[in-house]
């Protein structure tokens, strides 16, 4: 009797702890504002707002998202930055920076400036908001938060706010078609060119009061459809798989360098390279049957033609890695965001975006 009154006080008392615990995770995640900088892989809409520029406007896009919605999103659904925001406590991913009010882009929750087919330097991409526009945008923004709270208040803001990059797959896909089979002083070239302005758009950042950066390593971009269906066997293609490779490996390198020299910078590295090939392993483990066709497309690996409303695509979209010929699929984004949040350091370095927003 005594021992499981004791066993029910020990009990009570967990449930305290867990309960408070939980009150002061609310009460930190709510104070935060979550900005997003980069290409198709986080852009939630601004595409829409560019004339020229690719977009996802049309269904079948965002025929899983709330409402069968396409918002901009190049998925079937949510984006992996959509998930984060929610870890980070948001009840709705920050909306497209130019679909705010030009007087009032205010986005006291963040905004996200992202922008389909842009990459780290500016010849990447075209009719699109460059990284270097993003981060002017940016910086005009905390000008203003700076006249509106006073310097404190606003760097206290930015301090705490979570800094979302995705970028640098558009910059080695429009390198690829020059890539000189197994030449890697070629590869070692292209990816310190980009890295150098990656250091230094990073460093803006920096300086403009971002403290927290949650920054996504490139994946396996020699393993996207619309490349696999050109190579024999329908095979990945090593060349631009160790492009990539060596880029992320950089910008992991990058960011501990960052980190030494900038006083307060922190960030969390997710490895989407090591997560694709981590699923690519064991894709069973994780639901997924089909790694190599998009869902949604035409011809050859459904990656000959585009996902546009007379595409037809696949109903078992929780199986697909591949949504259309380069974009993952919600269900992909998920996973890839709870490895990022949640995850080891084999995923997510030296510290996951969960432990990244708690300290
Ligand atoms: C922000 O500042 C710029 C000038 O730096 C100004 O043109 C703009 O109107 C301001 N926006 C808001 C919402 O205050
Ligand atoms: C920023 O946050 C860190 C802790 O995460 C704290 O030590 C530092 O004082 C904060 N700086 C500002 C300007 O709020
Ligand atoms: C490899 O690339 C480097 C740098 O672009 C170039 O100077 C060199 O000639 C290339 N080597 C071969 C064998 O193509
Ligand atoms: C879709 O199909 C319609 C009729 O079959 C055709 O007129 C239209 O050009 C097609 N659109 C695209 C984007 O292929």
């Amino acid at each position: 009797m005594e021992q499981l009154q004791q066993a029910a006080t020990i009990f009570l008392f967990l449930s305290l702890i867990s309960f408070l615990a939980n009150l002061s995770t609310a009460a930190a995640a709510t104070s935060r504002a979550v900005f997003v900088f980069g290409d198709s892989t986080v852009d939630v809409g601004n595409s829409n707002f560019l004339s020229d520029a690719p977009k996802a406007n049309l269904p079948p896009y965002g025929v899983d998202y709330p409402g069968r919605i396409p918002t901009g999103r190049f998925s079937n659904g949510f984006l992996g930055v959509d998930f984060v925001a929610k870890a980070a406590g948001l009840r709705r991913s920050p909306q497209p920076f130019l679909s705010l009010d030009p007087n009032a882009r205010h986005g006291r929750r963040g905004v996200n400036f992202a922008s389909a087919g842009s990459g780290v330097l500016d010849t990447t991409g075209r009719y699109v908001m460059r990284m270097t526009q993003q981060i002017q945008y940016f910086s005009t923004f905390a000008g203003n938060l700076t006249a509106a709270k006073g310097a404190r208040s606003a760097a206290a803001f930015l301090n705490k706010s979570l800094f979302c990059v995705s970028v640098g797959s558009n910059d080695l896909f429009a390198r690829s078609a020059a890539l000189i089979p197994g030449n890697s002083t070629q590869k070692d070239e292209i990816v310190a060119a980009v890295l150098r302005q990656f250091a230094d758009q990073l460093r803006s950042l920096y300086q403009l009061g971002a403290r927290k950066f949650s920054v996504a390593g490139t994946g396996q971009i020699g393993c996207v459809p619309g490349v696999r269906r050109r190579v024999p066997g329908n095979a990945c293609s090593q060349e631009l798989n160790d492009l990539s490779l060596r880029f992320k490996t950089g910008t992991r390198a990058l960011l501990e360098q960052l980190g030494m020299e900038l006083e307060g910078f922190r960030y969390s590295f997710s490895d989407s390279f090591e997560i694709g090939s981590h699923i690519q392993s064991d894709p069973q483990k994780y639901g997924f049957t089909e790694l190599a066709a998009a869902c949604c497309g035409s011809g050859r690996l459904n990656a000959e033609g585009r996902c546009t409303p007379n595409s037809t695509y696949c109903g078992d979209r929780n199986q697909y890695f591949f949504w259309d010929e380069v974009h993952p699929t919600q269900a992909m984004y998920r996973l890839g965001a709870r490895l990022s949040i949640y995850g080891p350091r084999q995923f997510a370095y030296p510290v996951n975006i969960h432990s990244l927003l708690m300290n």
